[in-house]
């Protein structure tokens, strides 16, 4: 379905009833990541998902974007299926970054988190600099270029050889993003505050998710999360890399079924 938000039009899903769970993807990928889960999860939940502004089917915002503006389209996305009842949050990585600022802007909304293939901390020096090249990247040569830059290290290294048929239709996905959307989420990306500090405030459910083969952001990074979040319970999925909830469907699937029966 197409959705009007207040700075853009974009797509969505809405599927099954009961209580709220938002996926929000990552960067640069697009609502496409969570077929499987909104479709196998809308038995025990009312599965939302949609594109972020310059991905998938959403209209690009010029300009650079920041983690708070994609916080707000989230809100303004639930206000716009009236989902209106607190939500559970389910973001995978950049996905995971927007679901922190999402319950430091407007908590009341927020029922439960899951974190997955994310972190708390803000970028290095260096991976600022990174966000900085794979802009220029994006610029000169396109989406696509960025695609091959990122598809070496979204999976587990057996996951290349066992299902390429994965590999195919991710490439194609992160081709897709808009370069607007793409410069945009860099910006976000490299400016993006340190969410440590928050974790200890988190006062909501919280499930931390990780591909214990993740190339991007390695496992530690969920242990400190999950460590700093009272009461949070962490999940390490063996075989699964950076798209663990695409990797492996049923053990993602399984663990957001089980965490989504305490709502
Ligand atoms: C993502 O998957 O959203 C990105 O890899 C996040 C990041 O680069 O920090």
């Amino acid at each position: 379905m197409r959705i009007k938000l207040p700075r853009y039009t974009t797509a969505g899903d809405d599927l099954g009833s009961r209580q709220p769970l938002l996926f929000i993807h990552g960067f640069p990928l697009s609502r496409a990541l969570w077929e499987q889960q909104v479709n196998d999860l809308s038995d025990s939940a009312r599965a939302l998902a949609f594109d972020l502004r310059g991905f998938g089917q959403a209209e690009a915002v010029p300009g650079p974007a920041t983690l708070d503006d994609y916080s707000d389209d989230c809100l303004a996305f639930l206000d716009a299926v009236r989902a209106e009842q607190p939500a559970v949050l389910c973001g995978l990585s950049m996905g995971g970054y927007i679901a922190l600022a999402f319950y430091r802007r407007h908590p009341a909304r927020v029922a439960g988190l899951i974190l997955a293939a994310s972190r708390a901390g803000a970028d290095s020096p260096e991976g600022r600099a990174g966000r900085d090249r794979l802009a220029q990247t994006a610029r000169a040569h396109g989406a696509a270029a960025v695609a091959e830059a990122m598809l070496p290290r979204l999976f587990a290294p057996a996951t290349y050889t066992t299902n390429p048929a994965l590999i195919e239709s991710t490439r194609a996905m992160l081709a897709g993003a808009s370069v607007d959307g793409i410069v945009s989420a860099l910006a976000a990306l490299r400016d993006r505050p340190d969410a440590t500090p928050a974790l200890a405030g988190i006062a909501v459910p919280t499930l931390v998710i990780h591909g214990a083969e993740d190339q991007l952001i390695p496992p530690a990074e969920a242990e400190k999360t999950a460590a700093g979040i009272p009461g949070a319970a962490l999940r390490i999925m063996p075989g699964a890399g950076h798209l663990p909830n695409l990797e492996q469907p049923a053990i993602f699937n399984a663990a957001v079924r089980d965490f989504m029966l305490s709502f």
